[in-house]
C-alpha cells in the first residue's frame, strides 16, 4: 500500500502525511528531506547549489539513513536549506540519483511495515504514479507564509513576513516551472486545500477520502 502526498512548501503535507502513517502505521519518507540533505551538503563543502557537479556529486553521497537524527534534521529545516534543496532538484541527475532509493523505499518499507506513505512535489506523477490513494495538499501563499514564519521566526526573530512569502512564492514557481519532475496534481489525486482547515480536520478529511 502506497500513499502519495504532494503539495507545495508549507501546505500542511509534511504534517498530514506523518499522522497519516501513524494512523496506519505505515513507514513515512519526507521526500524534501532527501533534497534539502543534497542542498546542506553542497553548502558545507562551500560551492554553489546551482553547480551542476557540486550537487550531483552532493546525491551520490547522499546516506538516506543518516538524515534521522534530529540535529540533521533542524538543520535541514532552515529557509536556506529550502531554497538549496529547490535549486538542485531541478537537475535532472541529481533527481535519477535519488529516484531508485524512494522507489525503494515505497515498494520495501522498512522495519516490514505494510505500507508507505512518501511526502514531496512529484510522488503521484513519477516516483509512484501506481500509489494506491494520491493527495494533492495546498494552501493560499499567504496561510503558507504564515505558517512556515512561525516556525522559522522561533530560531531567527529578525525573520520578516514578508521575506518568506517571496521564498515560498519563489520557490512554488522554480518547483512548478522546471523541466523535469515540475510540482503539479496528479490527474487521480485528491486535492485538499488546508487554508481554513486545522491538522485534525485535514486529516479527517484525508482519511475520509483514502475511505472512499
Ligand atoms: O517539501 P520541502 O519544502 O522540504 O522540499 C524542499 C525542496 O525540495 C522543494 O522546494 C523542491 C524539492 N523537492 C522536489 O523537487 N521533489 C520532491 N519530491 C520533494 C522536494
Amino acid at each position: 500500500m502506497i500513499i502519495a502526498v504532494d503539495g507545495p512548501a508549507a501546505s500542511g503535507k509534511g504534517t498530514l502525511a506523518r499522522r497519516l502513517a501513524t494512523h496506519f502505521d505505515y513507514a513515512y519518507l519526507d521526500t524534501g528531506a532527501l533534497y534539502r540533505a543534497v542542498g546542506v551538503h553542497v553548502l558545507s563543502t562551500g560551492s554553489d547549489p546551482a553547480d551542476d557537479a557540486a550537487a550531483l556529486s552532493a546525491a551520490q553521497q547522499l546516506d538516506m539513513t543518516s538524515l534521522n537524527n534530529a540535529q540533521t534534521r533542524a538543520a535541514l529545516r532552515t529557509a536556506e536549506a529550502g531554497i538549496a534543496a529547490s535549486l538542485v532538484a531541478a537537475k535532472p541527475q541529481v533527481r535519477a540519483c535519488i529516484l531508485q532509493a524512494q522507489r525503494d523505499f515505497a515498494h520495501n518499507p522498512p522495519e516490514g511495515k505494510a505500507g508507505a506513505i512518501l511526502d514531496g512535489r512529484d510522488i503521484g506523477t513519477i516516483v509512484c504514479p501506481e500509489a494506491a490513494h494520491k493527495l494533492f495538499v495546498t494552501a493560499s501563499p499567504q496561510v503558507r507564509a504564515e505558517r512556515r514564519f512561525l516556525e522559522l521566526r522561533q530560531d531567527d526573530d529578525q525573520l520578516e513576513l514578508a521575506t518568506v512569502l517571496q521564498d515560498i512564492q519563489d520557490r512554488d514557481a522554480r518547483d512548478s516551472q522546471r523541466t523535469i519532475a515540475p510540482m503539479k496534481q496528479a490527474a487521480d489525486a485528491h486535492l485538499l486545500d488546508t487554508s481554513d482547515l486545522s491538522i485534525e480536520e485535514a486529516l479527517q478529511a484525508a482519511l475520509a477520502f483514502i475511505a472512499r
